[in-house]
């Protein structure tokens, strides 16, 4: 089978890390890949905003053809006067989110009136672009949780779970990034949470998807804030997440490209995924400056010489081949995995990897995991 994997993340060198493992693959290309894909796929240079130039390549090629929630209570106010409306009869403290692309921007995490009341002023006023109405919703407490499903249309599998680590600083401070790191499973879950989610989130989501007569094929990912053992949706995403895809993947214990046949062809009702009874850990490796002005192509010299192995995994994120030279051109750079029998042996082996590169540009948290290690 031939498969095309779109992207240049350290999620898409995980997959197709995991999928070139595969009996069944003959052929596999990146687009646009990045210096990691390099190595052990075909990378293509196309534009991921051409979507005609994504499928002419695909149909050319010939691949894959076949191919009552629990959550925050919110409103959606249209104006100041409504909104002022609704705050004087809410509890404190609130989220106030613009209904617009703002790129995490856009949310006011409000512990009275008069914040909430300057954030809804902001928001009509225009600070993130034109804003025809607010979201108002109630401030949920607890620890977030990354909760995966693979369906394919009929029925469905669980995916794992994961904590990411979403903040810059050590201790969870400082700004938002595209992650830093996660572990997987997370430490909140279990039989009696599984069932939860489940029953409360997921197969009522799933059911109101086939009440519309579509169908939900591919991974699933639900957000979830999780408070004294009892899930909220905040939610959900139609994609595996970054980097909790390079974290789950090394735990899968089938064939990658197997599930995937298995859902495209509504056959995973009978397929087993078998998951290796590990923990998993991964430290993103960033440029210095990252989430804010970092300088790009810098040499990272003795990269080449890191391959992946049975319990050490390296997933390129933000690099790029330059001459015989690999250069660092993202934000999030190299994304280091292990799998062994604790969170804290992972880490350790992971820090003394990262050590061993050359690259003085690098920064990353040392304190992945700290919730479940160092309490
Ligand atoms: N790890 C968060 C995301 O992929 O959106």
């Amino acid at each position: 089978m031939k498969i095309a994997i779109i992207g240049s993340g350290g999620r898409e060198h995980a997959l197709v890390h995991h999928l070139s493992n595969s009996k069944k693959l003959t052929k596999i290309y990146s687009i646009p890949g990045n210096a990691g894909t390099g190595e052990i796929s075909l990378n293509i240079d196309l534009n991921l905003e051409n979507f005609q130039d994504l499928y002419d390549f695909i149909y050319k090629e010939q691949i894959c053809e076949k191919f009552n929630i629990p959550t925050a209570k919110f409103k959606i106010c249209k104006s100041k006067e409504d909104s002022f409306v609704f705050l004087s009869s809410s509890n404190f403290p609130l989220v106030v989110k613009a209904d617009v692309l703002a790129a995490g921007k856009g949310v006011y995490i409000c512990q009275n009136i008069d914040e909430a009341k300057t954030a809804i002023n902001e928001i009509f006023d225009g600070k993130f672009g034109k804003a025809d109405q607010v979201l108002i919703e109630e401030f949920l407490e607890g620890d977030e949780m990354s909760f995966f499903i693979i369906s394919d249309g009929i029925s469905y599998k669980t995916f794992n779970t994961a904590q990411d680590h979403k903040r810059v600083g050590e201790g969870d401070t400082g700004k938002n990034t595209g992650g830093m790191g996660a572990y997987s499973p997370s430490s909140l879950i279990n039989n009696d949470l599984e069932n939860k989610i489940l029953n409360r989130i997921i197969e009522p989501t799933l059911k109101a998807i086939s009440e519309m007569n579509e169908k939900y094929v591919g991974f699933l990912y639900a957000g979830l804030m999780i408070k004294n053992n009892e899930p909220y949706l905040i939610e959900y995403n139609v994609r595996m997440g970054d980097p909790e895809c390079q974290t789950i993947l090394p735990l899968v214990d089938s064939d990658l490209l197997e599930i995937i046949n298995a859902c495209c062809n509504s056959k995973l009702e009978t397929y087993e995924i078998k998951w290796k009874n590990k923990k998993s850990m991964c430290i993103a490796l960033c440029s210095k400056g990252y989430p804010e002005k970092y300088n790009k192509n810098i040499e990272i010299k003795n990269l080449k010489e890191f391959k992946s192995t049975k319990d050490n995994f390296i997933f390129h994120a933000g690099t790029k081949n330059s001459g015989n030279k690999i250069v660092a051109v993202g934000g999030r750079v190299i994304n280091f995995v292990n799998i062994s029998d604790s969170y804290l042996s992972s880490r350790k082996e992971i820090i003394n990897q990262i050590k061993k590169l050359n690259w003085e540009n690098g920064f990353y948290r040392s304190d992945i995991g700290h919730k479940v290690i160092d309490k």
